[in-house]
């Protein structure tokens, strides 16, 4: 095993000071009764989150969403969110949609993305959030899968939802538009919303009836839709008190989109849980304006990513001196923490960062590494209480320790996804080796029980920490006229931890150029999502591929790093 550092534990008091204590003695119904559907037998997580603090907790006036956008600042407390969120259910009851069906939410983050979320759900429907820069296809793919109802969105990003091509979709709710610029299936948001009563009973539900449907990439075929149910909320408010050690008093902002599940988890939900403030920041990330809005709010729990950390590092160490900053507690997740990452910010800040991990699948923080505890660097630390994390090889045994296998969880905690929407088969490929949640990812444990994170073992690229599948980008490329075949890897990168790179082999009569190389980054960018455009594209004569025709990818990415990938001439079987 590598020789690692070790950093002692963060002075002051943590919410898990007693370590050994605390998960000697934890049960899930510890958590469970914190929620008064413990003893009304009435679930439905936004009551639990926003209505409760209003009528039990006395948190009316305490603000639920603080927004800015570098000029302007909006306040939402829970009394208004509450009323809000009313009005927004009462507009979806209004207009026929019941329990069960699926609302999309297509917004940039805002306050109004965070209402219409939780009135969708107060509502008892499944809510869709979509990333803001998805394009087209990638809405389309997601509501005809789903067969979606309805959609919320703005003016500026209407015009990407296809409705002649969703068959199923009846309603298109458009925040900011005029009037007169309104088809007869569009309705206006601010008018919906001032006609609607503020009043709404929120529709109650078993624990694990569904509340939302993330659809998140694989390293084969379109985008997989991942339901989580309304039990949810005991894993999120679990993984608030431990892993993002929130207590009363804390200021805590996560900096992911709502359109990912750490939004959904730590953006939206996690921190009204437990009757905090949600921080949005709109518009671009450039450092001045995170470490102005770390200062703004007096964040002292941070939750962030390894890539923006490394564009903040960029900046320079000093940058943050310009500030006056009170963080205490900093997390991080979606991608390997790398060492020069933790040293940095115990000189810029002063703090550790604790790496989290978990997945779209798996609902909430499943591994995180606490304040309490020493840092061994490079090291996830291990599972939360309440979930069992162990190696495991193809069969599904158990893995002794520095044994590299598939890192898996005991299936069952809060929080698991329910179902892969319309795919059963995919759904059970997860647990095939029973009990046994297979999370695709590579990692050992050490003898002491720490999770050594390895990287993925299939074909999913992580790019700037967020979930890409290859083949979307492949079948994109190969629209293009120009395009016969295409392979696209993960190819490392020290700020994004990969960028995406696409091989190419090009259709007959055509050449390369600079050119054609920039129209074709604008063809995904455009067809599909800024994020999953190849930042680099090889021209090739022909791809390796298996005896069924697939494509080794793995094969391009060594050949990419220039290790040696075999003799190519004997085809694989898949
Ligand atoms: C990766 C993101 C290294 C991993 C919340 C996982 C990580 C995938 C870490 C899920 C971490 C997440 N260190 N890799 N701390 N956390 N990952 O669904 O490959 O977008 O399977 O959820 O991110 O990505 P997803």
């Amino acid at each position: 095993m590598e020789n690692y550092e070790v950093l002692p534990p963060s002075p002051g008091k943590h919410n898990m000071d007693n370590y050994d204590e605390y998960c000697k003695n934890f049960t899930w119904d510890i958590v469970e009764k914190e929620f008064s559907w413990y003893t009304t037998g009435k679930v439905n997580i936004a009551y639990e989150a926003i209505d409760r603090m209003v009528d039990e907790k006395g948190k009316g006036a305490t603000p639920a969403i603080q927004y800015y956008d570098g000029k302007n600042e909006t306040v939402v407390t829970f009394a208004e969110l509450k009323a809000q969120s009313n009005k927004f259910a009462n507009v979806l009851a209004k207009l026929g949609i019941t329990k069960g069906e699926r609302v999309f939410l297509f917004i940039p983050r805002s306050p109004e993305m965070l209402i219409s979320f939780a009135g969708i759900v107060k509502a008892g429907c499944i809510a869709g959030p979509l990333f803001e820069a998805f394009m087209e296809e990638a809405v389309k793919d997601r509501l005809n899968d789903s067969a979606a109802v309805a959609i919320v969105t703005i003016a500026g990003q209407k015009n990407r939802i296809k409705k002649d091509e969703i068959p199923s979709l009846k309603h298109v709710i458009v925040i900011g538009d005029d009037e007169a610029n309104l088809a007869p299936y569009e309705i206006s948001y601010e008018k919906a919303m001032a006609e609607a009563s503020d009043v709404f009973e929120p529709v109650w539900l078993a624990k694990d009836d569904p509340m939302f449907l993330l659809y998140t990439s694989g390293s084969t075929g379109k985008p997989k839709g991942v339901l989580h149910t309304h039990e949810i909320m005991t894993g999120m408010y679990h993984t608030m008190r431990i892993s993002q050690d929130v207590k009363d008093g804390d200021v805590f902002w996560c900096t992911a989109d709502p359109g990912w599940i750490t939004g959904v988890s730590y953006s939206v939900w996690g921190p009204w849980l437990v009757g905090i403030p949600t921080i949005i920041v709109g518009g671009r990330f450039t450092p001045d304006n995170w470490y102005h809005a770390l200062e703004k709010y007096g964040v002292t729990n941070w939750y962030s990513a390894p890539t923006a950390f490394r564009m903040l590092a960029a900046a320079g160490e000093d940058a943050p001196k310009n500030y006056n900053l009170k963080l205490r507690h900093i997390t991080s997740v979606g991608e390997p923490l790398n060492p020069e990452v933790i040293m940095w910010a115990l000189k810029a800040f002063n703090v550790r960062v604790h790496e989290t991990f978990f997945m779209t699948e798996t609902g909430v923080n499943m591994i995180c590494c606490y304040p309490s505890e020493p840092i061994r660097v490079g090291s996830m630390f291990k599972a939360i209480p309440g979930v069992e994390c162990a190696i495991t090889d193809e069969d599904g045994k158990v893995l002794p320790p520095l044994q590299m296998g598939n890192l898996s969880l005991k299936k069952g905690w809060p929080g698991m996804m329910k179902a892969i929407w319309n795919n059963p088969e995919k759904f059970n490929e997860y647990f095939a080796n029973e009990p046994w949640f297979i999370s695709g990812d590579q990692a050992y444990m050490d003898e002491d029980g720490y999770v050594w994170f390895q990287g993925r073992n299939d074909d999913v690229i992580k790019t700037a920490g967020e979930r890409v599948g290859p083949f979307e980008v492949e079948s994109k490329l190969i629209e293009h006229p120009a395009v016969l075949e295409s392979g696209v890897i993960g190819k490392p990168d020290e700020i994004r931890g990969n960028i995406i790179k696409a091989f190419i082999v090009l259709a007959p009569g055509y050449t390369w150029s600079e050119e054609l190389g920039e129209e074709l980054k604008k063809y995904v960018k455009t067809g599909l999502a800024a994020h999953a455009a190849p930042r680099e594209i090889e021209v090739v004569d022909k791809l390796p591929k298996t005896r069924s025709g697939k494509i080794m990818r793995r094969v391009l990415k060594a050949q990419d790093a220039g290790l040696p990938v075999g003799d190519l001439s004997t085809l694989e079987d898949d």
